[in-house]
């Protein structure tokens, strides 16, 4: 497997984590509580990084799921990994590494509003846009990457390359 080609930098990687909490923490203040999730376990480099940067206080959890295409072709959402936090009522926003179909998101979207919560908001590190299958757009976006595979800075290849400090393209 060939790591070699850096995509995106350490500091392009910082500069994007606080550009993109400056604007969360301008659009929810510094008041009310937002409750951060996690999705394992891809997010788990940016979701800390993001929220030692936020001013709001914070509750973090995470959630691991899956989704795959059963008999229909809306998939399903296999959750691996459920919530600990009750959100309804709650502002709460969705912490991911990569969207690349949009499948996952859009569903996760659907069975969290399902439990009421105040607002609901998605934000990713990295977006493929040109892989997308449905109309999910992410609220909070850091990088806009073309059609390839990139591991690091969380994002793995068969569980490795996690540690990375940069975004390597897999070839
Ligand atoms: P989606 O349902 O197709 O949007 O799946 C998104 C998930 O696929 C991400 O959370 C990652 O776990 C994984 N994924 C998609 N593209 C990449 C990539 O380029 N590198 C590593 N993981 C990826
Ligand atoms: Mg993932």
């Amino acid at each position: 497997m060939d790591t070699s080609t850096v995509m995106i930098s350490e500091e392009q990687i910082r500069n994007m984590v606080t550009d993109v909490a400056s604007k969360i923490n301008s659009d929810y203040g510094s008041e009310e509580e937002l409750i951060v999730i996690g999705i394992l376990t891809g997010s788990y480099v940016f979701t800390a990084d993001l929220v030692r940067e936020l001013n709001m206080p914070i509750t973090i959890d995470f959630m691991q799921v899956s989704s795959y295409e059963g008999q229909n072709s809306t998939g399903l959402l296999k959750i691996k990994k459920d919530l600990g936090t009750d959100i309804e009522g709650k502002n709460v926003l969705i912490v991911e590494d990569i969207i690349d179909t949009g499948n996952t998101l859009k569903k996760l979207k659907e069975m969290l509003l399902g439990r009421n919560p105040k607002s609901l908001k998605i934000c990713t590190a990295f977006d493929k846009p040109s892989r997308r299958v449905n109309d999910l757009k992410p609220d909070y976006n850091g990088i806009v990457i073309p059609d390839e595979f990139i591991v690091g800075y969380g994002l793995d290849y068969d569980g490795k390359y996690r540690n990375f400090k940069d975004i390597r393209i897999v070839r």
